[in-house]
């Protein structure tokens, strides 16, 4: 890092305590740049949140002349967390999302580092299977269609829109960029980077959006509650399985804020194997840390044993690290990671840490995944066996069901969406649903229309579900309308990204954060470079011009 201050004072060379010199030309101008102790850095978790402090970290780092050392832990044997694949017939060319799916293309940080490394992306309408003439996207309430959007022919489809639901798209689609406008200043300066996610929510007007729920913000802003309950509902529960009585008012703008969807072809997860590779992070896979304790000297010990083992003997094979800053970027209250101030046990500071996050109620998520050679079924969807059944179904509520506040407020749909995939290499269907609860192999054989003693279906007797993948997520909290967000220093030098998931729970989201912190920490390091410095340098002219060590004496005085 270079420091001015020396070169105006132009006389002396000098390093911090734990600092080599090293005096070197730079435009023409003779500066001093003192070379830093190498910082250590852990960051836990190798999803969107940890990947992105560690892709960040390592550009500020550069950019400020700190060297820094990340070593990055993850407990999973793959990178990406919540977004990761699983291979179709167990056949690596068919990946298929089995977590985070989609982004749009004003995510930022998703969007410049999926080009950065080369990635492809998909436009989410095209990696529709186009077959034949079945419409795009229906929602269903349990008892019939309350909308169907047909294919391609979107000017009819908005038409229609209109004509059904009067102005309610468009003040929808105004008010959604109104307040995703408000979010997209996190990214910049004078805001970016934000030491207290409560404050800069606060200071965009984005707390009165988070203060209410999404029924209340839609009513507020005069949007018909028809729409609210048939269209924008249907997609809080696709995006989060919540109602808008549950979900608070910016998470379902961000709902609604799908223009440009993609993801990346093969998996989203390569941008995050990109950042962390791009970070020249050591990465520790398969590696659970059991425990992080700060130490006397104001470093960090991480604790960690291999993932297999941490059941197995909770107490042997413990590896100790110890580190400048940690970085803990996935929710705590999954974690297993005993969070200790060995100081508190001292007399002098009985000081716990500054802040401890708070476990939030997550939503479960039953993600099933299935291949058949039969479309949907449509009398499964109390629809003519002649009309094909749309790709995507979505379903929200019947009205006199009032189950809106309910976390597990599925309602008689059972499901909160079927979305045909594509087709695989076999010519196959591949399904996705969303649920609160288990799917079994009798609704999935329900819905593509095979019924093993029903001699009616032409293919009875072959095997109506070729492939099937069940996975249960802590996929996203229960997004209930608040003011205030978790802390994200949860001490010195210790810092925490999942706080924002209740404020919006996305990749990109987790991927701010990781960035925000990352600038936070670097900040942090110059500031305390440069203050260092200058105590070094006001210490030697004391002594220079004889004066002790006397407060009253030197410069500042
Ligand atoms: C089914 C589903 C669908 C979704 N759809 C979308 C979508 O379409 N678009 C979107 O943007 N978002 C979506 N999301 C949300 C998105 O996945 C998350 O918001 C985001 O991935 C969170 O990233 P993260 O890095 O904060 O947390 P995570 O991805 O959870 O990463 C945390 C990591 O920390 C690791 N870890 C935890 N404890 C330890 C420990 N003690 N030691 C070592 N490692 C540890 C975990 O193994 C994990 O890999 C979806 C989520 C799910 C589950
Ligand atoms: C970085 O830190 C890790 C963890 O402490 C250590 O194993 C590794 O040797 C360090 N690398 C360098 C280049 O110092
Ligand atoms: C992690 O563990 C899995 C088995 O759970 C193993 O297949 C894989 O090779 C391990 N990876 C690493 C990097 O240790
Ligand atoms: C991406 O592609 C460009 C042009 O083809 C190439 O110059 C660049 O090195 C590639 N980057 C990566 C990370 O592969
Ligand atoms: C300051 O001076 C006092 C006595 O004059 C001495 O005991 C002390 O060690 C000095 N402190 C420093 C930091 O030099």
């Amino acid at each position: 890092m270079r420091l001015n201050i020396f070169a105006v004072a132009g006389l002396c060379s000098v390093g911090l305590a734990k600092a080599s010199d090293d005096r070197n030309l730079r435009g023409g101008q003779d500066v001093l740049s003192v070379e830093t102790e190498t910082k250590r850095v852990a960051i836990i978790g190798a999803g969107a949140g940890g990947s992105s402090a560690a892709y960040h970290l390592r550009q500020y780092a550069a950019k400020a002349g700190s060297n820094v050392n990340i070593t990055v832990y993850e407990r999973n044997p793959y990178i990406g967390g919540r977004s990761t694949t699983v291979n179709v017939y167990d056949d690596p060319n068919e990946p298929v999302e089995l977590g985070a799916s989609i982004f749009v293309k004003i995510n930022k940080i998703l969007v410049d580092a999926a080009e950065s490394f080369n990635l492809s992306t998909n436009s989410i309408r095209n990696a529709r299977p186009r077959s034949e003439n079945s419409d795009a996207l229906g929602v269903w309430n349990g008892a019939h269609f309350v909308f169907i959007q047909s294919g391609s022919n979107s000017w009819w489809d908005i038409a229609k829109l209109l004509w059904k639901y009067g102005l309610a798209p468009i003040r929808t689609n105004n008010l959604m960029k109104r307040t995703v406008g408000k979010f997209l200043q996190m990214y910049e300066a004078p805001h970016f980077p934000w030491p207290s996610l409560s404050q800069v929510a606060f200071d965009l007007g984005l707390t009165a959006v988070t203060a209410a729920t999404g029924k209340q913000y839609l009513k507020e802003n005069n949007i018909d509650s028809r729409f609210a309950e048939e269209i924008v509902q249907a997609s809080t529960r696709v995006n989060y399985a919540q109602n808008l009585p549950l979900i608070h008012g910016l998470e379902t703008m961000v709902c609604m804020a799908t223009d440009g969807a993609m993801s990346v072809e093969g998996g989203n997860w390569q941008i995050f194997s990109g950042m962390i590779g791009a970070a020249s992070a050591g990465v520790r896979l398969n590696t659970s840390v059991v425990a992080v304790e700060k130490q006397r000297d104001g470093t960090y010990a991480v604790l960690s044993k291999l993932a297999s083992a941490v059941e197995v003997s909770p107490t042997d094979n413990t590896a100790v690290e110890v580190f400048d800053s940690v970085i803990i970027a996935g929710p705590l209250q999954f974690s297993n990671i005993k969070i200790a101030d060995i100081e508190s046990a001292d007399v002098e500071s009985t000081s716990p840490l500054r802040h401890l996050p708070d476990a939030i109620p997550y939503v479960q998520l039953h993600v099933t995944l299935f291949t058949s050679k039969h479309p949907l079924y449509p009398p499964a969807f109390n629809q003519p066996l002649d009309k094909p059944l749309p790709n995507t179904i979505l379903t929200t509520l019947q009205p006199h069901e009032h189950l809106g506040t309910n976390p597990d407020g599925v309602g008689a749909a059972g499901f909160f969406s079927i979305s045909t995939l594509r087709k695989t290499s076999k010519g196959e269907f591949l399904y996705k649903i969303f649920s609160p609860r288990p799917v079994h192999d009798s609704f999935l054989h329900r819905i593509t229309g095979y019924t093993p003693d029903e001699s009616t279906l032409e293919n009875t007797g072959s095997p109506a579900i070729t492939w099937a993948y069940r996975k249960v997520w802590h996929s996203y909290p229960y997004e209930y309308p608040r003011v205030t967000f978790e802390e994200l220093k949860l001490d010195e030098n210790l810092w925490y990204t999942s706080g924002i998931e209740s404020f919006i729970s996305t990749m990109e989201t987790s991927a701010l954060m990781g960035k925000n912190i990352a600038r936070l920490v670097v900040n942090e390091w110059v500031e305390k470079e440069s203050q260092g410095s200058m105590e070094l340098w006001e210490r030697r002219q004391h002594r220079r011009m004889n004066c002790g060590n006397s407060t009253r004496c030197g410069m500042r005085n």
